[in-house]
């Protein structure tokens, strides 16, 4: 089935040719053609032009976007979205002035979301996990990695890499999974760290790698979390079954996990609130992608990644929502792109190649998605009458989306 958008106000990020990432200065330019037309079939983009060449068609489906603009769907790269109940009430604790890591330390945080993961049923895990993930397809988001670590016990942490395997046969959006196994020390491990090291490593890889659970691995590789040592064994491990790095560091503290990640071939590092300038040397001549997540920020007031001095070292940058129940209960792209725009001083042109291109690449998904190009999937939305794409960020806590399609098909 043929479909055709006409009178397109402006068709965004449109590249004829395959890019994986765009870095550095190439981030300022965001590729558009006004007055457009968009040609899908079934599930894939077929062409696109200015409306002044647009060929004729016949017995075909048309959609017309007068004073509307398109946009590829958004690429969040980096979430937690399986996961059971909330953290509200640490919500009103860090109001009352209690910190992220004092919560933790009395057991809330990561043990208190792993807690409630273990009695809640894979079921209505699945449940829970379904309805963020609509939620976040209705604010325009096309391909999303979704991670486990609220498990923290072999069987746990299989029920929610099983329970991502069941969004990706329901859902047909391109859906990547991590295995994070390493999350936190459960606190029967506490003063035994090297047993958890042991379970992640000899009991819960080989289980997720056999039973084809997960793409990727992650680390939360921080101050009293996960060791720079500790993350290159699992690392390494995780090397033997395929999956690739894609690491949380420099979210606290600065202590070389983002160099163990770049050497091991990391895809991403990912949060970079705390950058020192070797940090920012480390990145560059790499293929890791460097992944910012500014609603982490804003919702724990801690610092933004310093996209500019990314940016100006030549660097790329990708924007995700980590949402997640204790750091970032928002999976809405659209405030990510506007905080990045507000607070990090991105651009909108550089907060949406952010959030597109740089998203898919961050999830090995250039090639797919991220972008309207020929091939690709037909995943985009209309926004609704706005008189410029900078309008999208500008009127940050407005959904200017007016409707959102997955292989060409509006849902
Ligand atoms: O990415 N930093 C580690 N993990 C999550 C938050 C964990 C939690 O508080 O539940 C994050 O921010
Ligand atoms: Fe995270």
């Amino acid at each position: 089935m043929t479909t055709v958008l006409i009178n397109i106000k402006e068709l965004i990020q449109v590249r004829d040719t395959h890019i994986q990432k765009v870095s550095g200065k190439d981030m300022a330019t965001l590729p558009t053609i006004k007055n457009a037309f968009l040609v899908i079939e079934n599930d894939r983009i077929m062409g696109y032009g200015s409306m002044d060449n647009i060929p004729s068609f016949s017995s075909v489906k048309t959609i017309d976007c007068t004073g509307k603009m398109v946009f590829p769907t958004w690429c969040d790269s980096h979430t937690h979205i399986v996961y059971a109940g909330n953290r509200e009430q640490e919500f009103v604790d860090r109001i009352n002035g209690l910190t992220y890591e004092e919560i933790a330390n009395r057991g809330g945080g990561i043990l208190n979301s792993a807690k409630k993961l273990q009695e809640t049923s894979e079921d209505e895990l699945y449940q829970q996990s379904r309805k963020r993930l609509e939620e976040i397809q209705q604010l325009g988001t096309g391909a999303v990695e979704i991670k486990s670590g609220y498990g923290l016990t072999v069987a746990a942490e299989l029920k929610i890499l099983r329970v991502i395997k069941r969004l990706q046969e329901n859902y047909h959006i391109p859906i990547k999974a991590t295995f994070l196994g390493a999350h936190a020390f459960p606190k029967a491990y506490k003063e035994n760290q090297e047993a958890y090291i042991n379970l992640v490593i000899e009991e819960m890889l080989p289980k997720v790698a056999e039973e084809r659970l997960a793409d990727f691995v992650d680390v939360f590789c921080e101050t009293g979390y996960f060791s720079v040592a500790q993350t290159e064994r699992i690392m390494e491990a995780a090397k033997q079954y395929g999956l690739q790095p894609k690491i949380h560091v420099n979210q606290f503290t600065s202590i070389g996990g983002l160099q163990a990640s770049v050497q091991h071939g990391a895809l991403s590092v990912d949060h970079l609130e705390i950058m020192k300038p070797e940090d920012i040397e480390a990145l560059k001549g790499s293929e890791t992608m460097p992944v910012a997540l500014p609603s982490c920020s804003y919702f724990l007031s801690i610092p933004y990644t310093p996209a500019r001095e990314l940016i100006e070292a030549g660097l790329p940058v990708a924007l995700a929502t980590d949402f997640n129940p204790g750091s970032t209960p928002s999976g809405n792209m659209n405030f990510v792109v506007a905080t990045a725009c507000i607070k990090m001083k991105m651009t909108p042109e550089e907060a949406i190649n952010a959030a597109t291109i740089n998203g898919a690449y961050a999830m090995n998904l250039s090639n797919e998605v991220g972008s309207i190009t020929k091939g690709k999937k037909a995943n985009f939305f209309i926004t609704k009458e706005i008189p410029s794409y900078g309008f999208l960020p500008y009127s940050f806590g407005s959904n200017v989306i007016d409707s959102v399609f997955i292989n060409g098909k509006q849902i």
